[in-house]
């Protein structure tokens, strides 16, 4: 049976996203590409003790915190419910008995308001975060009800998504198709990042501190090798031989150490900025090979002379990493764009609010087909949407 909802206007929609793929426990409002809140209970705390998401604890812990979380992005939105165009969720990829309490509380609400349910898929939400906008925005580009034109943002363009579970450059043909470039043969980027960050007694997730860690050290001190060095270029990230490498190298300065403790200060800033400089030189050489050398469509000029690269995901946060990825635009002829915020570069719900606000359409039957369609799938890759 198909649901009658409200007819559009030609107001952007405003949705209410939900997303409990991880460990973060998440809920915004958004109006078109506009950020109205964006709450985040992350628990990460809670699974530090275990080196990693312990997927039981991550369902009970969103089971418990997601009324809460959705109630504040609501007020904190200052839109009233009954004012709500559709509910948003992430859908996949992600951990299966986590994704499913964020989809049971969307299909409940969704019912409840009689609204449109969006599956949102978690990787074409991290690749259009960049296109989010705070509340308040001169970007000319933009007009007030929060839309975003697709020739605005030059498509066909490209996207990078460097996250704790995915490492994968995209060619974003339109908002809704899309083609991986490349993508990690074994571990993510920013799992690579936390393993090394343990190594080094830094805590778990570890990315961000191991980037505070190598601001201190030279990268010069240890060697690493550089993965797939030997190798032609591929289509491929890899940074398993990185880490393995990395453990050796640590056990032997703990060996050889002659403080009991373990490493020194020094030595751990000069490990850390080591690792991450070969992982983040690994990701640069890929990402110009394979733009060099992949014929890719034309884009619209619209998106000016320089043609757009959209890059999203928690490790999207590391400073050294954007001023390298910046550095690759100017040698590329690419503009680079970050989300605005660091709220919006690790797990959140107002990307996927944003990713089902630009491809929102209330004539379109997908939005009104029945609520047990939309399920969980922990696998979804974004060609498949
Ligand atoms: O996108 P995200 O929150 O979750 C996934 O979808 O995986 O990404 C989390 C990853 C973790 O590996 C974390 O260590 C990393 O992003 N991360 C960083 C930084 N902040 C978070 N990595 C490097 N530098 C940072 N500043
Ligand atoms: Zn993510």
């Amino acid at each position: 049976m198909t649901k009658q909802f409200p007819s559009y206007k030609s107001q952007s929609p405003i949705i209410l996203s939900i997303d409990t793929s991880c460990d973060e426990t998440a809920a915004a409002v958004t109006r078109g590409v506009v950020v109205l809140s964006n709450v985040i209970w992350s628990q990460a705390a809670a699974h530090a003790q275990f080196g990693g998401v312990m997927p039981s604890l991550a369902q009970r812990m969103h089971r418990e915190r997601i009324d809460f979380v959705i109630d504040r992005a609501i007020s904190k939105s200052q839109i009233p419910i009954t004012k709500l165009s559709a509910v948003a969720v992430t859908a996949g990829p992600g951990l299966a008995i986590a994704l499913e309490v964020g989809i049971a509380k969307a299909k409940e609400l969704a019912g409840k308001y009689q609204l449109p349910l969006i599956p949102v898929n978690h990787i074409e939400g991290h690749v259009l975060s960049p296109l989010a906008r705070p509340n308040i925005t001169h970007n000319p580009s933009l007009n007030l009800r929060g839309e975003i034109k697709e020739d605005d943002i030059g498509l066909p363009n490209l996207g990078l998504v460097v996250s704790g579970g995915h490492t994968e450059l995209i060619l974003i043909n339109k908002i809704g198709d899309y083609k991986i470039l490349a993508k990690t043969l074994d571990d993510a980027l920013g799992e690579a990042l936390d393993k090394a960050a343990r190594m080094l007694g830094l805590g778990y997730p570890g990315g961000a501190i191991l980037e505070k860690m190598a601001k201190l050290g030279n990268p010069k001190i240890y060697p690493l090798p550089l993965p797939m060095a030997r190798s032609e270029v591929k289509n491929s990230f890899s940074f398993s031989g990185l880490k393995t490498a990395f453990y050796r190298l640590t056990q032997r300065i703990n060996r050889d150490s002659s403080i009991s403790s373990g490493l020194s200060s020094r030595q751990i800033y000069d490990l850390s900025s080591a690792f991450q400089n070969r992982a983040f030189q690994h990701l640069e050489r890929v990402i110009k090979n394979v733009i060099q050398n992949t014929p890719l469509p034309l884009f619209n000029q619209r998106g000016g002379s320089e043609r757009v690269f959209l890059v999203g995901g928690g490790v999207a946060a590391n400073m050294e990493l954007r001023k390298r990825l910046r550095k690759i635009g100017k040698e590329l002829g690419l503009k680079i764009l970050f989300p605005y915020s660091t709220k919006l570069t690790g797990d959140n719900a107002a990307m996927i609010g944003i990713a089902a606000g630009l491809r929102y359409n209330p004539h379109n039957s997908l939005f009104a087909t029945k609520y047990e369609l939309v399920d969980r799938k922990p696998r979804w890759s974004v060609e498949e949407i």
